[in-house]
């Protein structure tokens, strides 16, 4: 018998809490990965990020719920969910790159690589292919001889995620992978690990804070906070049709108009804001109080009378108004999104 799995996701989280004594870390938790995802738990520092991951790979053990993943290969299990919860983390398809990723110093680049695979017991020359593999996919061929010391940061992020893949986990969880690096080095290692991930074929389950990590790189994207799932979706839909107003605050920028309509929020994104000179035609009129310029880009921040928050326009270019001057606020009724007041 042959069990059609393709549709089946290859990690299921069901139901899943877990407390520190007082502290809900995290609250009936429910996710589903599918094979190949490259899937990203985002989420304010605290909201339970880590101890999910950590709940995957065995590092701990939730209070409730369960977690499974997809039978691999023929045989026994093949296409069927397979408690995750009772194997120890060395018995599980999964690999965890932590947070802070220790290289060993007094080896270099290829031995670092390969160490993984000789604590398993592997053969000399299946190692040696393995990690010839590794060092050409993540384009670190020519500093197989070096030693940490002698790496950019970057180029150690290269090795420890070499580390990771050539163990040929199902499951890649990587907690806050980017964060040591510097503004340009990560903007590049976002898209070296998209290109990675489809090119190993590895699932991928990347945890960030930052919204911007997570929406470049993650083709689905759970949306976390106090210890909840807000909200599972693509980048886009995050964006265009949060669920409710966490998820439309923690995503992208926005201004949320309270008391335009009575017990919703109004959300107007930066580029669905046009401002002008025309106070008269205009559906708000405000004071221009900030105004930024990115180089490409500009966002003029407005205050409008008895309202609390600001609305904020993008437009490509300089900025057009000056701080004190007074401007029309308009957009398109199609372009505002109206969500439920949360109290
Ligand atoms: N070992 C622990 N003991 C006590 N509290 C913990 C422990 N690990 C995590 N927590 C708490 O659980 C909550 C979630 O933590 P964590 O999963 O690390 O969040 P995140 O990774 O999203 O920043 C936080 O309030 C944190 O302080
Ligand atoms: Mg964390």
């Amino acid at each position: 018998m042959t069990l059609d799995s393709t549709n089946a996701p290859l990690l299921r989280v069901s139901s899943v809490s877990k407390a520190y004594g007082d502290v809900v870390a995290l609250d009936d938790v429910n996710i589903e990965i599918q094979q190949n995802e490259f899937f990203a738990l985002l989420g304010p520092s605290g909201c339970g990020k880590t101890t999910l991951l950590r709940s995957i790979a065995g590092f701990e053990d939730p209070d409730a719920g369960a977690i499974t993943i997809l039978g691999a290969g023929s045989g026994a299990g093949e296409g069927e969910q397979i408690d995750l919860l009772s194997l120890p983390p060395n018995k599980r398809p999964v690999n965890l790159m932590f947070q802070s990723y220790a290289l060993f110093p007094h080896m270099n680049v290829r031995k670092n690589i390969a160490y993984g695979l000789e604590r398993e017991g592997l053969g000399k020359d299946e190692i040696a292919e393995r990690v010839n593999e590794v060092l050409i996919t993540t384009g670190l061929t020519d500093k197989a001889d070096v030693r940490p010391a002698q790496l950019s940061g970057g180029q150690r992020q290269r090795v420890a995620l070499a580390r990771a893949i050539v163990k040929r986990p199902r499951l890649l969880l990587l907690d806050e992978p980017l964060s040591a690096l510097d503004r340009k080095v990560r903007a590049e290692m976002q898209i070296e690990l998209k290109r990675l991930q489809h090119e190993v074929g590895i699932t991928f389950v990347v945890v960030t804070h930052d919204q911007e990590e997570a929406m470049s790189m993650a083709d689905r994207i759970a949306v976390m906070h106090e210890g909840r799932v807000q909200q599972i979706a693509d980048p886009v839909t995050l964006y265009s049709q949060p669920a409710n107003v966490f998820v439309a605050d923690f995503i992208g920028t926005g201004s949320l108009l309270r008391g335009i309509v009575a017990n919703a929020v109004l959300l107007l994104r930066p580029e669905s804001v046009h401002i002008s000179a025309d106070l008269a035609g205009a559906q708000l009129q405000g004071e221009v109080v900030e105004t930024h310029f990115f180089g490409g880009s500009s966002t003029t921040s407005v205050r409008v009378a008895e309202m609390e928050t600001l609305i904020v326009a993008s437009h490509p270019g300089a900025p057009k108004f000056a701080v004190g001057e007074r401007v029309g606020i308009s957009w398109n009724a199609d372009d505002a999104i109206l969500l439920e007041d949360q109290p």
